[in-house]
């Protein structure tokens, strides 16, 4: 039986990085290319009763994970993931961020790939055992947290195509500065007119990693092309944006509104998108999650009407878009300057999230 009483049991690394490593990691932590001494993990197994049940919860040592080479994972994909960040606060006290939406989305996303549900309590476990365990490797520099990367995969060997009825569950740490590198400045974005990133009944709306892969190609196109990610497009739809590569996207219009494409089952339900939303009404902004086209990004932003747009996510935060273009077209300038109602809302964002904005909707969570 699935049980919400597993402890994590500590078995910590004997060779962690130096002091001396960790300071320089964390004094330039780009993103996603170091990863902290520990990781959390808890195994699942259906037992010959056909009862599954998750066992061995633990924290041991960050390393290359033992796989038998016909693992599921390694053959048809079945594997989700979740982004969460750990923030330090003026204090010194670490912090999550709506660690329970997540929670909740990597379980939608396991019933889609038909994985086990986890326990919310075991997910929240699993982080605040890891992040206490690296605690030091939590950034305290503008901007910066510690990135978590919980994930499910199936470690049954076996090459039948079927829901595997072995999966680990792990979560990973990684300090993390800006997505894009360096100072935020407003990113391009290339239109991916041969490539759909999810189709209708597809896995669009669940977090897994088949959506990432089919991302790559076209994100390879657009940094051929001079820009930072790629736009999708809902072509059978009028050309219906749906979302970037790794985030979704918003508009702010001149008459105050603040939209974002509506959930259509292609598009990743953001904890951000969730929150700028939330934070949008705060504000009393008319907020629409409704249909927006190409066409109506295009004549917005002639016309005016548009006067912002950025990404947002757990990973990108809120950045900015500067430009939209394809090999015959130019939306915006690769110059533009972030806007206010952006940056107002992304340091509102931050600072909820660093201590420094009252948590008015109780979205942090102390580890
Ligand atoms: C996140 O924002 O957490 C993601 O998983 C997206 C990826 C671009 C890093």
């Amino acid at each position: 039986q699935v049980s919400s009483e597993l402890a994590f049991a500590q078995r910590l690394s004997e060779t962690p990085k130096s002091a001396a490593e960790r300071e320089a990691i964390l004094a330039n932590p780009g993103f996603g290319d170091h990863f902290t001494d520990h990781t959390a993990v808890v195994d699942y197994k259906v037992d010959a009763q056909g009862e599954g049940g998750w066992f061995d919860a633990r924290i041991e040592p960050y390393g290359p994970i033992a796989l038998d080479p016909a693992a599921c994972v390694l053959h048809y994909g079945q594997e989700i993931f979740e982004g969460l960040k750990a923030y330090r606060h003026a204090d010194g006290s670490v912090w999550t961020f709506r660690p329970e939406a997540n929670a909740a989305r990597l379980n939608r996303s396991a019933q889609r790939l038909a994985l086990p549900q986890l326990p919310e309590q075991t997910f929240l476990d699993a982080i605040t055992s890891l992040v206490q365990a690296d605690q030091q490797w939590v950034p305290s520099g503008d901007g910066e947290s510690l990135y978590l990367r919980p994930f499910m995969i199936a470690t049954e060997a076996f090459l039948g195509v079927r829901a595997a009825r072995e999966v680990s569950f792990r979560v990973i740490a990684s300090p993390a500065g800006n997505y894009f590198g360096g100072e935020l400045k407003p990113v391009s974005i290339w239109i991916s007119r041969s490539y759909a990133r999810a189709g209708r009944g597809g896995t669009g709306a669940a977090k897994c990693g088949g959506n990432y892969a089919a991302s790559l190609l076209p994100q390879l196109e657009a940094e051929a092309h001079g820009c930072k990610q790629v736009l999708f497009l809902d072509q059978e739809n009028d050309n219906a944006i749906e979302e970037l590569g790794g985030m979704n996207v918003f508009f702010v219009f001149k008459d105050g509104s603040l939209v974002t494409p509506a959930l259509s089952g292609s598009i990743l339900e953001g904890v951000t998108r969730s929150s700028v939303l939330q934070l949008g009404r705060d504000r009393g902004l008319n907020v629409q999650e409704r249909k927006i086209t190409l066409d109506e990004w295009r004549s917005g932003v002639a016309s005016g009407e548009i006067t912002e747009i950025f990404a947002c996510g757990t990973a990108a935060v809120i950045t900015p878009i500067g430009l939209l273009k394809d090999e015959n077209e130019e939306i915006g300038s690769a110059e533009a300057q972030a806007g206010e109602v952006t940056m107002s809302i992304r340091e509102e964002l931050l600072g909820i999230q660093t201590g420094t904005v009252p948590d008015k909707h109780g979205w942090l969570r102390r580890l």
